[in-house]
């Protein structure tokens, strides 16, 4: 079965072509970085415009790299929410119209949906990877925890297998990855926050300052709205520390809390297994944590490769694949929705 997936949730048009709901065989992404950069953050008319502009180009060359037409496709899997409004219409109107004129299925595939499956791209039954060196865990069973960190959600779900995800907890504010956009936005770093804080974290001292911890011990939930005003009350002082040392101790109360909440997840479930999506989870320092803590604890851990944690067209198409098996088409009036919870 070969899939062409579509996101267009956010700022970034992306356009996969995925066999058999594992094999990367195109994965195009083309950024809106440079039209966002000097905001500090999406524009979301402007995102809408962009989408409209790439659109084409980017399913084009997805579908070239991967060497096929759109005669030779299964489905079309398009992301039709949560998101931005405008920008899930681009991507939505496009797949509609490409499946009416050439009688292919459509397939509609929640966002959050598409980053749980993003652990199962390119690994295979027998364990062997298909590209993604940088990949930490072999193919992986139901059930298992599956904590998103982006930069609209930080979520831990327990998915029991295709279609069956129930959420054990949410941010009640901020997502982690909200944060670093927010926090490198007060440290003057632009948008996007994470990669630019990895980098620098990496030359600081993380004990350096003592940021809070919301660890919330009665549930699972998040809350990460506060570390970002304790970054911002840090730099009023009159002697705040460097700009590595803020980024690294930022950073460690973000992984610390991560750990921690997956941690109960899996030990209240007694589940010990354990996928990791979302932009944050291309964050080197929690990639490293993680598998560090997944060994000592004995759990099974999954995280993508960096490129398959951000978004991406291919976790769409993974994930599409599983509605097409269960003969869960959409229909020619499925309308994006921006706000639309995964359980
Ligand atoms: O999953 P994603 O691409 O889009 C959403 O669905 O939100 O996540 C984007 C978020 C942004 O907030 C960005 O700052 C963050 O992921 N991010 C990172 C890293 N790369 C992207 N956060 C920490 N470290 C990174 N290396
Ligand atoms: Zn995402």
């Amino acid at each position: 079965m070969v899939i062409l997936g579509i996101d267009t949730s956010c700022d970034d048009t992306s356009a996969s072509v995925v066999e058999e709901g594992v094999k990367i065989r195109s994965n195009v992404v083309s950024s809106q970085e440079i039209v966002h950069h000097r905001f500090g953050g999406i524009v979301p008319e402007l995102a809408s415009r962009r989408h409209v502009e790439m659109i084409w180009p980017v399913v084009d060359e997805a579908l070239r790299s991967a060497h096929i037409t759109l005669e030779d496709l299964s489905a079309i899997a398009v992301c039709h929410g949560p998101g931005l409004i405008g920008s899930l219409l681009v991507g939505c109107s496009f797949a509609k119209a490409l499946c009416f004129s050439k009688g292919i299925p459509l397939v509609a595939v929640n966002h959050l949906e598409g980053h749980v499956f993003s652990s199962f791209l390119d690994k295979f039954p027998d364990g062997a990877y298909g590209g993604n060196e940088d990949s930490a865990a072999p193919a992986f069973e139901f059930p298992f925890i599956s904590l998103i960190v982006s930069g609209g959600h930080t979520s831990l779900y327990r998915v029991d297998g295709f279609g069956k995800y129930r959420e054990l907890g949410r941010t009640r504010d901020d997502a982690a990855g909200e944060a670093y956009d927010k926090v490198s936005k007060l440290l003057g770093l632009g948008y996007p926050g994470g990669p630019v804080i990895d980098r620098l974290a990496c030359e600081g001292d993380p004990e350096a300052v003592v940021f809070p911890r919301a660890y919330l011990p009665e549930g699972l939930d998040f809350s990460f709205s506060g570390l970002k005003t304790a970054v911002m009350n840090h730099l009023k002082e009159s002697h705040p520390r460097g700009i590595n040392d803020i980024a690294a101790s930022f950073q460690q109360a973000v992984i610390d809390v991560l750990l921690r909440k997956t941690e109960w997840a899996v030990t209240r479930e007694g589940i010990f297994r354990v996928t990791v999506s979302g932009g944050v989870g291309a964050n080197s320092a929690l990639r490293r944590e993680l598998t560090l803590f997944a060994k000592e604890r004995e759990i099974q851990l999954s995280i993508p490769a960096a490129s398959l944690c951000t978004d991406n067209a291919a976790m769409i198409a993974a994930a599409g694949y599983h509605h097409v098996r269960a003969h869960k088409l959409a229909r020619m009036d499925m309308n994006p929705v921006a706000y639309l919870p995964l359980s």
